[in-house]
């Protein structure tokens, strides 16, 4: 791992520490060889080729800490139909790696329903502008369409976020195009096209990275959505309400 990767991890992971509940956990795992993780997880990648094997390695191990931070025992964390790893019972969490690192983040359902975590090394060598028909909609290509690199860049980044708090819910193959985002400042939304569900999210880009977290929060949504407190979906208190308070 370069120099200025490994100075951006400590700082992405206070990032993440301001951005999640207290109660929530953050690891980071350098990607190495002498890594253990459980037979049960190994098996998973057996037919992998050695690089994939040391970056799920790296995913497991952080996410084995961030169990035991929120007072989990460590546990062989098995994958879902749609590639994500399944969590025990009453606990949410996300991996991503990139770049020789492996970032997880985890908490309780108690504190957040559901989290995605994403990182991404800027310095590709394919042109995200070249690849947006791919990750953006025909509406989003007209509103995003002309950002400068580093921009489709955060907001590929935040939309593989949002997958990751999407994909359990929904159950079935997504396209990134499903979701649609909006952006306001180191801020984001996302909903998925046809799904009940608004993931919040926050990004910010840390030389070399940009790093995406979102999460998916009930009462949150709930009051969003006027579920508890009679309003409708634009947040205006339903006519009655609004008229009493006029
Ligand atoms: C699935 C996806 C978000 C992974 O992100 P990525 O940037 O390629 O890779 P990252 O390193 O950030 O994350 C990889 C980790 O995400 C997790 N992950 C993979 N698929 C996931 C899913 N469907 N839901 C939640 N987490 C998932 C896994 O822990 C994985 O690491 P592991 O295989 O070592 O356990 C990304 O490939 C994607 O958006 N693909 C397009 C849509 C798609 O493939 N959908 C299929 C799932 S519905």
């Amino acid at each position: 791992m370069d120099d200025l990767s490994q100075q951006a991890v400590p700082l992405i992971l206070n990032l993440l520490r301001q951005w999640l509940p207290a109660e929530a956990a953050v690891a980071s795992v350098l990607a190495t060889s002498e890594l253990s993780i459980f037979p049960e997880e190994s098996q998973l990648v057996l037919s992998s080729v050695a690089h994939r094997q040391t970056e799920f390695a790296a995913g497991r191990v952080a996410a084995h800490r961030c169990l035991e931070q929120i007072d989990y025992p460590r546990q062989p964390l098995l994958r879902d139909d749609f590639g994500g790893p399944v969590w025990p019972v009453g606990v949410t969490g996300s991996i991503t790696h990139e770049s020789g690192v492996a970032i997880s983040i985890a908490a309780r359902v108690s504190t957040v329903q559901k989290l995605g975590i994403d990182l991404l090394d800027t310095r590709r060598d394919f042109s995200f502008r070249e690849l947006a028909p791919i990750y953006l909609s025909q509406q989003e290509m007209e509103k995003f369409g002309t950002l400068a690199e580093r921009d489709l860049q955060a907001l590929f980044c935040m939309k593989e976020s949002l997958v990751k708090i999407f994909s359990s819910h929904v159950k079935r193959y997504m396209d990134l195009k499903e979701i649609v985002i909006t952006i306001e400042n180191d801020s984001f939304l996302g909903q998925m096209v046809g799904v009940d569900m608004t993931g919040k999210g926050r990004w910010k880009h840390v030389p070399p990275f940009i790093v995406a977290m979102a999460s998916f929060d009930l009462e949150s949504h709930k009051l969003s959505t006027g579920e508890r407190q009679g309003q409708d979906n634009c947040g205006n208190q339903q006519r009655q309400g609004a008229d009493e308070s006029a």
